[in-house]
Parts: C-alpha cells; sequence; structure tokens
C-alpha cells in the first residue's frame, strides 16, 4: 500500500495519449513468474548462470549482452545505454536529456518521451534500455546529474515512475540507476557513502519505490561502498533494503566492473554481472563457471542461482518480449558501414522540438522577449555555443570521431559519456534564430570565445545581442580540461568576460546558457542584460526549441529542477575528495537547505518566467483519512492574467508537523496546466498517505506524524501564493 501513491496519475497520464506502438503482450508480474518458472525449472544450473552472466564485451551487439540458452530456448538479451536514447546507433533520435525532461514538471512530456524512446530501441532490438538516471543532483556540479530529474526525489520519483510507465509500454525493459548513492563521479569506484537511515529512504531510495509501482523490471547496483561494502555485493542494500522492504520483483545487474567476486556478490542479491568480465575485456568473470563451481561447493545454495534466472527471465517475460520481438541490430566494431534500421521518425523529431522548447526556462526577463520580428533589423550571436562543432557529434567506436561527446567544441546539448548518443545533425542556436527571423534580418556572429573586442563589435550596433555560454560535464572515464565532476560552478571557454563584453556594449543583451547544471552569474546585475535563457541539454532540435521560445511561437514554462546559488558555499552538499562521502546535511538537500538556512537563492527550485502573468487563489483543502489512501486534497484556482496564452506549473510544498522534523517544506505535487489569456483553471492535488509519511527510525517504518500540516500553492519553492493547514 505504502509503495501506490502514484497509480492513478498514471492512468491519468495514459489516458491523455494517442499511442504510438505497442502496449501489447505485457504480463503482470504473477504472470510473467508462471512463465518463468516453466522454462527456469527446465534449465541446468549452468544455463541459469548464463543468464546472469554477461560475456562479449564490444565483440558482440551491444554494451551488455548474456548467454543464450538453445533447450530450453532463452534468448541473449541485449542491454544497451542510456536515458535518453540508444548509443551507438544511427538513424535514431537524440533527445533532451533527463534534466530538461525534469524541467518541463509535466508527467504527459516525461511519459511520451520514455515511449519514444522505448520504441527506438525496441525498433533496433534493444531488450534493456539502461535508464532512467534518478541519482539525486547532491553537488551542484555532480557530473551526471544532467542524466536524471534534479534535486528533488519528488520529482525524480514521479519523472522515473513515467519514464518506466512509458519506455517497458513499448516491451523493453526499463533500468533505473543507480542503486544507491552514487552521486558524483570524483571516487565513484573508491568511496563509501556514509548516511542514516531515514535519509537513505525519504531521499535516495525514494524515486526507486514509486518506479516499483509502475513495474520496474531491472535496476542497476552502482560502483561505490555502502558500510564500506561494494553496492553490488551489499546485502543490506540490494536484499534487505530493495527486494524485501521495498519489494522489488524485478532483477540487480551490476554498473560495468561494479562487481567484486563470486560469493558475496551471489549471496548479497546481485543478479547479473555486467558487462561479464572483471575487468572489462579480460574475458574473465566472477560469474560464469566460477558461479557455477560455488554453488557446487555449497558456498552459493542452488535456490539462490534459481532466484536470479527467475527474476531475469520473469522481467523478460513480463514485458511480453518473447513475441514477435526485432532482431538486435546495433553498431559494433565488426559492422560500422552496414545499413541500420531507421527509428526515427518526423514524429519524434518534432517532438524532441517540443519538448525541447517546453523545458526552456526563462530565469529574467525585463520584457525584451519575446522577439518581435517588426523593426528588428540585426540581430549578433557571440559565443561558441551557438556554433557548429567542428566534429561530427557521433560516437566513439572510430577513434577520429568524438568519444562519447567529450570533444563537442560547439554547442553544447548533451553531456558526456555512456548517457550520450549519435546525433543524426544538430541545429544550432544561429540557424534556428536566423530561420526563425527570416531573411530581411542580418545575423552576425562571433565565435571566438577569446576574442571579446570581436564580440563587441559584432554586438556593437545590432537590435539585440545574444551571447550563448556553456558548462559540460560528464561521466568519470573521460575527462574534459580535469572536469567530470565539474572543477567549479563557473562557465567555461571565457564566457563571463565574453557576457561582460557583449553588456557593454550593447544595451539589448540577452544571456543563453547550455549548463549541464547551475552556474554563477557575476554578471547577473548588469543593467544592459535584458534576460537569461537557460535551454537546459535540448539534443539536435536545439536551437529550432530555443527560437520558438524567443519568438514567442512557444510561451516558456519550463521550471528550474535544481536551485541555482548566488554563491557555490550555499549548496548544502559538494563533491567530497574522501574515503568516506558524509551525507551530513540529511533532509536538507537543494532548496530544502536554502529555506532552512535562511539562504537567498540566486533563482530558486521551480522557477521560471512565462510570457503572461498568473494568479492564484481560493486555496482549500479537505482531508480524508480512514477512507482512502488520499489522505488530503488541495485545490486552487489558477488564473492567466496576461495577454498570452500558456502554460502555469503550479506546485505543491507540504510543510510537516513540528515533530515530525521535517524541512520547512517539501515538493508533494506539481501539475503543468494550459490556461488561455484571461480565463482560469481548478488545479487538484492528492496527497496519498506515502507523501504525508515520514521514516520513522524507531519503528523502521513509514508514518503520518501527528500534528498540524500547511500545504502551501505557488509558481516556484520561494513564490508561494497560497497556503492552508490541515491535520489528520
Ligand atoms: C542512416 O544513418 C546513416 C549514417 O549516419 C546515414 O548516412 C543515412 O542517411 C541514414 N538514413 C536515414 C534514412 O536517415
Ligand atoms: C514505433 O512507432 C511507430 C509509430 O507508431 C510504429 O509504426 C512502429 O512500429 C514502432 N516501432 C516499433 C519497433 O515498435
Ligand atoms: C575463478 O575460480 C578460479 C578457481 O578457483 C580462481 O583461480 C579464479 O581467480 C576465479 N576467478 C575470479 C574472477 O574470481
Ligand atoms: C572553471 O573550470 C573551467 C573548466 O575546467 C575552466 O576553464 C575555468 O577556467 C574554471 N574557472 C575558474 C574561475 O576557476
Ligand atoms: C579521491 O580522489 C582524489 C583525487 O581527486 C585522490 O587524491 C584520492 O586519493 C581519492 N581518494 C580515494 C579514497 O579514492
Amino acid at each position: 500500500m505504502i509503495f501506490s501513491s502514484l497509480t492513478t496519475i498514471a492512468v491519468c497520464a495514459l489516458a491523455g495519449l494517442t499511442q504510438g506502438a505497442p502496449t501489447t503482450n505485457l504480463r503482470s508480474w504473477e504472470e510473467a513468474y508462471a512463465k518463468a518458472e516453466s522454462v527456469v525449472s527446465q534449465m541446468s544450473i549452468e544455463q541459469k548462470v548464463g543468464l546472469a552472466t554477461g560475456m562479449g564485451w564490444e565483440k558482440t551487439l551491444c554494451v551488455g549482452n548474456t548467454y543464450a540458452s538453445e533447450d530450453p530456448y532463452f534468448p541473449s538479451l541485449c542491454l544497451q545505454d542510456g536515458p535518453l536514447g540508444t548509443r551507438f546507433a544511427s538513424n535514431g533520435t537524440a533527445g533532451v536529456s533527463g534534466i530538461n525532461a525534469a524541467a518541463t514538471f509535466d508527467r504527459k512530456l516525461m511519459y511520451k518521451r520514455a515511449e519514444i524512446i522505448g520504441n527506438e530501441s525496441r525498433g533496433k532490438g534493444v531488450h534493456l534500455q539502461l535508464g532512467p538516471s534518478v541519482d539525486i543532483f547532491r553537488a551542484p556540479n555532480g557530473g551526471r546529474g544532467w542524466e536524471g530529474f534534479g534535486e528533488d526525489p519528488y520529482l525524480q520519483g514521479v519523472a522515473g515512475y513515467e519514464y518506466v510507465t512509458g519506455l517497458q509500454s513499448q516491451n523493453v525493459i526499463a533500468t533505473a540507476k543507480h542503486f544507491l548513492l552514487n552521486n558524483q563521479e570524483t571516487n565513484r569506484t573508491t568511496s563509501n557513502s556514509v548516511i542514516d537511515e531515514r535519509t537513505l529512504r525519504e531521499i535516495y531510495a525514494w524515486p526507486y519505490a514509486r518506479m516499483l509501482d509502475a513495474g520496474l523490471g531491472s535496476v542497476m547496483c552502482s560502483y561505490n561502498l555502502y558500510e564500506d561494502i561494494h553496492a553490488c555485493e551489499n546485502d543490506k542494500l540490494l536484499n534487505q533494503l530493495l527486494k524485501e522492504e521495498m519489494g522489488f520483483k524485478g532483477f540487480v545487474m551490476s554498473d560495468w566492473g561494479a562487481t567484486h567476486s563470486t560469493v558475496p556478490s551471489a549471496n548479497g542479491g546481485l543478479d547479473m554481472t555486467m558487462p561479464g568480465d572483471v575487468i572489462m575485456g579480460d574475458g574473465l568473470s566472477y560469474y560464469g563457471k566460477n558461479l557455477t563451481d560455488a554453488v557446487e561447493r555449497g558456498d552459493v545454495s542452488e535456490e539462490r542461482v534459481n532466484d536470479m534466472a527467475l527474476r531475469i527471465a520473469a522481467a523478460h517475460y513480463k514485458m511480453g518480449q518473447d513475441k514477435g520481438y526485432p532482431e538486435t541490430t546495433l553498431k559494433t566494431f565488426d559492422r560500422q558501414n552496414e545499413p541500420e534500421v531507421v527509428v526515427t521518425s518526423d514524429e519524434h523529431i518534432k517532438f524532441v522540438r517540443d519538448i525541447g522548447a517546453a523545458s526552456v526556462v526563462l530565469l529574467s526577463n525585463d520584457g525584451i522577449l519575446p522577439l518581435s520580428s517588426d523593426g528588428l533589423s540585426k540581430i549578433a550571436i557571440v559565443g561558441s555555443d551557438a556554433a557548429p562543432p567542428s566534429v561530427p557529434l557521433t560516437s566513439s567506436l572510430n577513434e577520429e570521431e568524438c568519444t562519447d561527446l567529450a570533444c563537442n567544441d560547439g554547442t553544447y546539448a548533451m553531456g558526456w559519456g555512456s548517457g550520450s548518443v549519435d546525433f543524426p545533425y544538430i541545429v544550432t542556436p544561429t540557424e534556428g534564430i536566423s530561420r526563425r527571423a527570416g531573411e530581411s534580418v542580418e545575423v552576425a556572429h562571433s565565435y571566438d570565445d577569446w576574442d571579446t573586442e570581436a564580440a563587441a563589435e559584432v554586438a556593437q550596433g545590432a537590435d539585440i545581442a545574444f551571447v550563448f555560454a556553456k558548462a559540460p560535464a560528464g561521466e568519470e572515464y573521460l575527462l574534459v580540461d580535469g572536469n567530470n565532476d565539474r572543477q567549479n560552478l563557473s562557465l567555461w571557454n571565457n564566457a563571463d568576460n565574453l557576457i561582460q563584453a557583449v553588456a557593454d556594449a550593447n544595451e539589448n543583451t540577452v544571456v543563453v546558457i547550455h549548463s549541464t547544471g547551475p552556474v554563477l552569474m557575476p554578471w547577473i546585475d548588469h543593467e544592459n542584460i535584458k534576460a537569461v535563457v537557460w535551454p537546459g541539454l535540448p539534443g539536435q532540435e536545439t536551437g529550432n526549441s530555443l527560437a520558438d521560445v524567443l519568438f514567442g511561437d512557444v510561451n516558456p514554462s519550463g521550471r528550474l529542477p535544481y536551485t541555482i546559488a548566488k554563491e557555490t558555499d550555499d549548496y548544502a552538499a559538494h563533491i567530497s575528495h574522501e574515503y568516506n562521502i558524509e551525507y551530513t546535511e540529511k533532509l536538507e538537500i537543494g532548496y530544502r537547505h536554502f529555506d532552512a538556512n535562511d539562504i537567498e537563492p540566486l533563482f530558486a527550485f521551480g522557477h521560471g518566467l512565462s510570457y503572461s502573468t498568473f494568479e492564484y487563489e481560493k486555496i482549500k483543502v479537505n482531508t480524508h483519512r480512514g477512507k482512502h489512501d488520499t489522505l488530503a486534497t488541495a485545490t486552487v484556482f489558477v488564473k492567466n492574467t496576461g495577454d498570452v496564452d500558456g502554460h502555469e506549473v503550479a506546485q505543491a510544498y507540504i510543510s510537516f508537523p513540528e515533530s515530525a522534523g521535517e524541512p520547512p517544506k517539501i515538493l508533494r505535487g506539481f501539475e503543468r496546466v494550459f490556461i488561455k489569456a484571461g480565463k482560469q483553471t481548478k488545479v487538484n492535488f492528492e496527497f496519498k498517505e506515502i507523501d504525508l509519511s515520514i521514516w520513522d527510525e524507531a519503528s523502521a517504518s513509514w508514518t503520518v506524524p501527528e500534528g498540524e500540516f500547511t500545504v502551501h500553492i505557488g509558481a516556484s519553492s520561494r513564490d508561494i501564493r497560497q497556503s492552508a493547514t490541515f491535520s489528520l
């Protein structure tokens, strides 16, 4: 009951969509286990172990492959990166990053995005997509924060739920990662995460609990240690927390090379070792023959190996992959130039453009935006972040290409690492703006970030000057200028000086930032900076999505999925270089810390402007204790008081009773609603039992605390418009 809080939301999300492709063949866990049992019961120990053992790293089709079984038949499963699309594949779509999906604060868009990812990976014959990433964006410079859904566990939970539902509707198994407490890249394989039981559950395990409600098929355990034991052989994390307490029915696979043993891993709850090798490429394995030997010795029970095989087979049958699943076709070293299945489509490309526009966060605007084409004769565009990259943004199979996007020197639309995909093309900001502005408008540019004089010259005399800047980041195995986690929160490539130079030269300066996370903005008070636009990492249609918002074809409604602070030290958590990474901030992660310590952010969690204005009124709260799983509901009327139609993202934050020991307020609901100019709409929020519960360490259970709750509804975590109290 505790873990069923989002069920009704999913039904709504489904109802609002036209289905792109199969939701057929899906089975319940019960049906899937029955089918798995009938097959696995005929298998030898070797065959069962084969299901649990990766093989053929970089020699076969996918980044992970399991052994096939002939009699009884069970196929080799293809496991492929990553959270935003199919890696090492051409003719696919390079869509928006997870952090942009979060910035939409829109469940339907989150679902549709995952449905498209699933459609494409199914088209390539991928059985397991290695996403979503739900690693909490703990330190603001964490290298992989952009792959997931931001600093708030509730937002991560909703986005993770929609991802799993959308992806698995296409018969592809979702893999939620990284379990658990892998929140930085620095020392990710050698550090030990230290955390209390309550924070562990309320923040870091929370998104997984929500995804279990969506029938999540698999979980990837992480590189780091917890209680001095590697996550992938951690009985407390895998067996006790995930499988027993939370009731996970799917299987646990290791991150690539995160397995460190045979017996402790098998007994600690690891169901599949990936990519199979001890060290990638060495052909040795902790599972395979060594696991069979361990069963024969009695160090691992046969029952445990049955359980591994059953869990894996059940996930496969649950997703209905035994009926008409497409053949696997991906790029490999041997077949780089063979024709590929085309999985992208005009519909997918249009969706990427639309969700890209829906995830643009307008941080500030003195009215200069939207641009009107009337009277516009010259636009200046400054910065390499608006330029085409000098190398094709395609994957690492060929050394001369751009290894997992780490070498991108042009406009920034995706971070680097295993979470990146090939770009079939990229519409640069210059192209997007030029096309939309039309031929009568002159667009002049200067792309050299170090030539501030040239920048000022181009900016001078233009009706408006756009200055583009970036802050890249990515996964540990690639270092760019010493960064995977970012070494600082500043913009790259001399950008602060460039912005200053442009703003000094043009009184209508607009700053556009493509960043993997928060950055410092020392120039923010410059009087000539009239707007700051934050498009995140929008993928291949980046320039078009941006132009849609700049010219007002789309009224912006993106919201920050993390806090942008004034100073680095304002944040609760930072990258640790110690063996023990101490989660001392406990529940006060992200905006909760700013609230608890009265620190004013530069731009608050949940912030984002519109070209319209919205008023909130008539909050009402009802309680339903004892009657439903929903313990309270709140309604509010939101009115569009501006001149243009648009979306508002109404957010509900809960203040718990004092005795609960929670931070001042916590996100527990959001609704993105479209409201025509002058019209109003009623927005509903439902608070389930879990939404109003805390993890009570004394009783080791989720408990609704006694006392007075307050619900705050507003346009951001720092823009509360209506509040009401209730008791249960
Ligand atoms: C498929 O991808 C290849 C390699 O990028 C490209 O040459 C070809 O034009 C693509 N085909 C289609 C139909 O998009
Ligand atoms: C992907 O979706 C398209 C459009 O609905 C559909 O025609 C196609 O069959 C789907 N692909 C797969 C592999 O399911
Ligand atoms: C597998 O077992 C053999 C024999 O006991 C042992 O020598 C080898 O180190 C083991 N391999 C791994 C990867 O543990
Ligand atoms: C921040 O890091 C970037 C990337 O390594 C570097 O180019 C820049 O100089 C650094 N900025 C500061 C202020 O240290
Ligand atoms: C962590 O990384 C730093 C370098 O960033 C290194 O000096 C240190 O030894 C590492 N610590 C551990 C425990 O791996």
